[in-house]
Order: C-alpha cells, then sequence, then structure tokens
C-alpha cells in the first residue's frame, strides 16, 4: 500500500510540495485548503500531469479533512507569506490562528502522523502546533534548516565554481535574521570552507544566507520563495517514509540538549519512520554556541508573545 502525505495550504510552498511528492512517488497526496476549488484544481491539474511525468501517485483536492484521514506525515504551509518590509515576526498573529485551526483538525483525522511545520515564524509555529496537538515531541517537526543550509550550499557552489552535490552545509537556529550558519561545518568534497576561502568572502556568504528568504521576498514582491522550501520539507518527508535516517538540519523540541528547554530551535536530527529519532549534538565553540543562545532568545520572545495572545 502506498504511503499517504496530506499537504495543508495549497498554496505556492504547498502546491510544489505535492508536486514534487508525486513527481518522486514517494506518497498519495492529498491537498487541502480553505479557498474553494483551489486544492480540487491544482490536485486535478498535477494528476493530468501525471501520465507525462510518468508516475502513479494519485491526487486529491479538499476543503475539509476528512479526505486527509489517515496519513502518516502532513505538511501544514497554510497562512500568509511575507510581503516587502515585513518580516516573518510580522506573520505571527494571523499564522498563530489558521496554524490553530488547522493542526486541531490533523489531530482529529490523523492522529497518528508525524507533523512537518512550514508556516512561519516557523520555530513559533512548531510550538502551537505541538499545543495544539499534543503530539509527542518526535512527531512534530519544522522546515527552516534545510532551506537555509541549501541557500548556503548553493552560494558556496557559485563561489567556488563547484558543484552543488560536492557540498554539505549547516545552518542552525531560528530562522530569522539570527539563524546560525556554521562555515565550520560547512564542506567542499570533505574540506572545511574556513581552509578554502577568506574570512571576509566566508562573511558574506554567510550574511546573503541569513537574508536569503528577504532576497527572494525583495525580487518577487508579493510573496516569498516557494521552490527550495518545497523541496526542503519534501527532502525531510522522503527520509521519513524511506526510513533513511538522514541527519538534517530542522526545528525541534529541545529539552536540555545544546543548553536549551522548552524551546524549538534548529539542530541536526536524525530523520526516520518514528520522526526524529536523534538530536546530533555537536561540540560547538564558544561564539558558535553564543550564537545559538541568541537565536534561541530570539524564538523565546516570539513564543513568550503568544502567551498574551486571546
Ligand atoms: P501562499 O499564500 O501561496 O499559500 C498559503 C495557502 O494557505 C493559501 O492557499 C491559503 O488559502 C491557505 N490557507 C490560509 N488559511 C488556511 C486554513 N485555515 N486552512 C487551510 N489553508 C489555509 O503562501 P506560501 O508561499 O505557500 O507560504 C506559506 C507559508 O509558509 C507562509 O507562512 C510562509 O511564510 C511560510 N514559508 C516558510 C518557509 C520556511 O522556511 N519555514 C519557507 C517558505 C514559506
Ligand atoms: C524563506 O526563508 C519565507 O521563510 C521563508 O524564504
Amino acid at each position: 500500500m502506498k504511503s499517504k502525505v496530506t499537504v495543508v495550504g495549497a498554496g505556492n510552498v504547498g502546491a510544489t510540495a505535492a508536486q514534487r511528492l508525486a513527481e518522486k512517488e514517494l506518497c498519495d497526496v492529498v491537498l487541502i485548503d480553505i479557498l474553494d476549488g483551489v486544492p480540487q484544481g491544482k490536485a486535478l491539474d498535477l494528476a493530468q500531469a501525471a501520465p507525462i511525468e510518468k508516475h502513479d501517485a494519485h491526487l486529491t483536492g479538499a476543503n475539509a479533512y476528512e479526505a486527509s484521514a489517515g496519513s502518516e506525515i502532513v505538511i501544514i504551509t497554510a497562512g500568509i507569506p511575507r510581503k516587502p518590509g515585513m518580516s516573518r515576526d510580522d506573520l505571527l498573529a494571523t499564522n498563530r490562528g489558521i496554524m490553530k485551526k488547522v493542526v486541531g483538525q490533523v489531530a482529529k483525522y490523523s492522529p497518528e502522523s508525524i507533523l512537518i511545520i512550514v508556516s512561519n515564524p516557523l520555530d513559533a509555529m512548531c510550538h502551537v502546533a505541538m499545543e495544539e496537538s499534543a503530539f509527542p515531541k518526535h512527531r512534530v517537526i519544522g522546515m527552516a534548516g534545510v532551506l537555509d543550509s541549501a541557500r548556503f550550499r548553493a552560494f558556496i557552489s557559485q563561489e567556488l565554481d563547484v558543484s552543488v552535490e560536492n557540498i554539505s552545509a549547516l545552518v542552525l537556529g531560528g530562522h530569522g535574521d539570527t539563524m546560525v550558519p556554521l562555515p565550520r561545518f560547512s564542506t567542499v568534497a570533505g574540506v572545511p570552507i574556513t581552509e578554502l576561502m577568506a574570512p571576509d568572502r566566508i562573511e558574506s556568504l554567510v550574511a546573503r544566507t541569513r537574508n536569503g528568504g528577504a532576497e527572494i521576498v525583495g525580487l518577487l514582491k508579493t510573496g516569498s520563495a516557494y521552490y527550495a522550501p518545497a523541496s526542503a520539507a519534501v527532502e525531510m518527508a522522503e527520509s521519513i517514509l524511506k526510513d533513511k535516517k538522514k541527519i538534517l538540519p530542522c526545528a525541534a523540541y529541545l529539552e536540555g540538549e545544546y543548553g536549551l528547554s522548552g524551546l524549538f530551535v534548529g539542530v541536526p536530527v536524525k530523520l526516520g519512520r518514528n520522526g526524529i529519532e536523534q538530536i546530533v549534538q555537536l561540540h560547538l565553540s564558544a561564539m558558535e554556541s553564543a550564537a545559538l543562545q541568541k537565536s534561541a532568545a530570539a524564538v523565546k520572545e516570539l513564543v513568550d508573545a503568544m502567551k498574551g495572545m486571546p
């Protein structure tokens, strides 16, 4: 029997994720949105591409959650994206309300599912999802680190004119301006970039990575990035569905790891059939560790701000 994955939010990220899931033939896909006809229309369009793309994934679009019942993974992309001049944090109140409604339905119809949260502000939305679903921490995972690391990898590849396949990179922390790209753990064919690039060039790629989402918002003007975000969410889903046990940077609920407790923060985790199967603890330098603590403090500020909300 094929796996079943639901994608909530049939907008840019959600529809692109559905396309990638289907074209990789990872699972059947249910696309859900509040907009009447939109998930149905996009699912039908994707189903009609199947004979050309040569896959047998079934695609269903719906406004209600019955169709999603029994999903193994639910990717949540519902919410509003940024416009130029907005930070991810400006989305907090609106997307919190949306997340609460969505997760209530997801938990009812797919109580054993693993949640991959995409909506922003990412780390805060993971808190809402865990609270609202009452799912255990290994089944609530935030997508940000895979995207931010992919951006860092793309920039390193362009800088050194080397295949992206040779490049591995790591970005930890919250999905915001304080995210923590780690040059020491970012390599080209196994060689740390600290041995391959001058410090000022590394600093410039780090800054571009931190600004990666805003750079695209500035260009698109009407929304935010979606091709790379969809690829990132699907890489996480694939590692879970195939029990690949990939180590990927994801937002995970920490209880003492990295000296942090009661917070979702981006750290390397092992993703397998059970969701987060291990949190990988790296030995960070004092400066790296301080940057991670600063980023976690920014996440905590948002989580605290939600406590005063109705
Ligand atoms: P979009 O506007 O294209 O799509 C969002 C969809 O959510 C819309 O179709 C909308 O109708 C739907 N929606 C709204 N309320 C809903 C509800 N209650 N139930 C079901 N569907 C609902 O936006 P896009 O570009 O797809 O981005 C989605 C979210 O993902 C945004 O919050 C964005 O900031 C975030 N994002 C996060 C990234 C990350 O790295 N974590 C990367 C890219 C986007
Ligand atoms: C991004 O980084 C908007 O969070 C989204 O592109």
